[in-house]
């Protein structure tokens, strides 16, 4: 659109809009694929920077006690299991610099619990979910898109593991969730927005290289950032001409 021409840089990344503005990283992929290894990995680079990571799951709509009797009946991997509008209103309120309050959501109740985290404006943000890169408003905030790849028999691999252990899940469940829910959902809404990713990254937790490419181009951009700062003419400059 619009909009996307007259802020994209031409090597494709969108530049924040205001100088004053946090850089925003959304990490999209299947489950198990390796995004939140990658932000992890992002964030140990990026050691000296203030950076706030933030998972979509934070955003689960919480089940009422009616939907919990029907909880195997549940499809926790489509849009409408987020609350998207909260999540872009929450992004909003960082895009401006004001603190917010991120949900405390309990894989194992199902719902949001006790008070959530309080977190302060930061310099990069990075949001990270299976559905970060469905809804267009979500993607508009972000400067940076990035898609984790990952071959499906691993990641359900991995989900069994984790959910086995860590989520304590049955794993009759886990593969009878993933047949009915996951995995076409997967298919129809999580890899169609591969397509808006600024970059793909396969075997996420593994590639170092990608991950020093993604840092060397944060760092560069907060560079510029903090340039325009002091002479914000300069920024239309740095935007036109970056490679
Ligand atoms: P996601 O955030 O996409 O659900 P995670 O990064 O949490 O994925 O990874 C899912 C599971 O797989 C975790 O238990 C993690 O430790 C493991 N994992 C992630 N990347 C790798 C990798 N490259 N090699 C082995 N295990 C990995
Ligand atoms: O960390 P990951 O990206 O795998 O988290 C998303 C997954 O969590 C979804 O695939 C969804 O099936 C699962 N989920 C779940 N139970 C919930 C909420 C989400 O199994 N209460």
């Amino acid at each position: 659109n619009i909009e996307d021409k007259h802020t994209l840089q031409s090597n494709g990344f969108k530049a924040p809009s205001s100088p004053k503005q946090p850089f925003f990283i959304g990490v999209a992929g299947g489950t198990a694929s390796g995004k939140t290894t990658v932000c992890n990995m992002i964030n140990t680079q990026l050691h000296d920077q203030r950076v706030v990571l933030i998972t979509q799951d934070s955003f689960y709509h919480s089940l009422s006690d009616k939907m919990l009797q029907k909880v195997n009946e549940y499809n926790f991997d489509h849009p409408d299991a987020f609350d998207t509008k909260l999540l872009l209103s929450t992004l909003e309120k960082l895009k401006c610099g004001q603190p917010v309050t991120i949900p405390n959501y309990d894989f194992n109740s199902h719902k949001r619990i006790e008070a959530g985290r309080q977190v302060q404006p930061a310099n990069i943000i990075v949001l990270e979910g299976i559905l970060v890169l469905h809804d267009s408003g979500v993607r508009n905030l972000l400067n940076m898109k990035i898609f984790v790849d990952e071959d499906s028999d691993v990641r359900l691999t991995r989900r069994m593991q984790r959910l086995a252990i860590e989520r304590g899940r049955n794993i009759e469940n886990v593969l009878d969730q993933y047949s009915r829910f996951v995995k076409p959902s997967f298919e129809d809404f999580v890899l169609p927005t591969k397509k808006y990713a600024d970059i793909i990254i396969p075997s996420g937790g593994d590639n170092d290289v990608a991950i020093d490419l993604i840092v060397q181009n944060i760092r560069m951009k907060l560079g510029q950032h903090d340039l325009c700062k002091i002479y914000p003419n300069i920024f239309v400059i740095c935007s036109t001409f970056q490679i």
